[in-house]
């Protein structure tokens, strides 16, 4: 098991504008991709992955399309020559297990996604996954409690002190961002939306306001004519 104890932020998005806005704030550490989310963006995937390793200086998951094992080596390799940080994410299916055994022996990083059960993580960590993706949102959309997922995962790489970090995906709330930190996962991928909830509280508002309210009643400046 890895052990990096800082949770890292992945921001899982492919869109320009969010990344940056992101990156502003310094709490980005890397970004997840997924073909849905190039595909949003309308930009051909190599020229999009390049843009956003000129943004975020951290690991950059970029997806291959093909499901034949050959077809994603190749499609693998010429993804992790864009960029240093970009780590190959290759679907959790028979094709894509032995294709990460491959490139993991080359030293390209994989992460391994659409992981929906212990057992998947386990086959990823023995194949040399880098990452391993457990989908959150959608177990839950099936009535599975999808946190159960990453708890098991944590557990058993850590009896077995597998290096692959777990990943959380398909966060859907402040609450799933929580419950992934308790959880003891190394990343969490988080949709903007869901990391521009995280700064909102009605009492950091409503107390602020009334701090700036009773400085400005005694000394009646404003920071305008400072
Ligand atoms: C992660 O790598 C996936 O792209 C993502 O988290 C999927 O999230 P969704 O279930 O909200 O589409």
């Amino acid at each position: 098991m890895c052990e990096d104890k800082r949770l890292k932020f992945f921001l899982d998005t492919a869109n320009l504008d969010e990344l940056k806005k992101a990156a502003e704030w310094g709490i980005v550490d890397g970004v997840t991709t997924n073909p849905s989310l190039i595909a949003k963006e309308g930009v051909a995937l190599e020229d999009q992955i390049r843009r956003i390793c000129d943004i975020i200086d951290g690991d950059v998951s970029a997806e291959v399309v093909s499901t034949e094992v050959n077809e994603m080596v190749r499609e693998g390799r010429k993804l992790s020559k864009i960029h240093r940080n970009v780590v190959v994410k290759v679907p959790l299916i028979r094709d894509g297990i032995k294709a990460c055994s491959i490139l993991s022996k080359e030293g390209v990083r994989l992460n391994v996604t659409l992981c929906f059960s212990a057992g998947q993580a386990l086959l990823a960590a023995k194949a040399g996954a880098y990452i391993i993706s457990p989908f959150i949102g959608r177990l839950d959309d099936i009535g599975t409690e999808g946190m159960n997922l990453i708890r098991d995962i944590v557990t058993i790489y850590r009896n077995y002190n597998f290096p692959t970090q777990v990943l959380a995906a398909s966060l859907r709330s402040p609450l799933h961002v929580i419950e992934t930190a308790k959880a003891g996962a190394h990343i969490g991928t988080l949709p903007f939306k869901v990391l521009d909830m995280l700064f909102q509280h009605p009492l950091t508002d409503k107390g602020l306001e009334q701090f700036l309210k009773d400085y400005h009643k005694v000394f009646q400046e404003t920071a305008a004519g400072r």
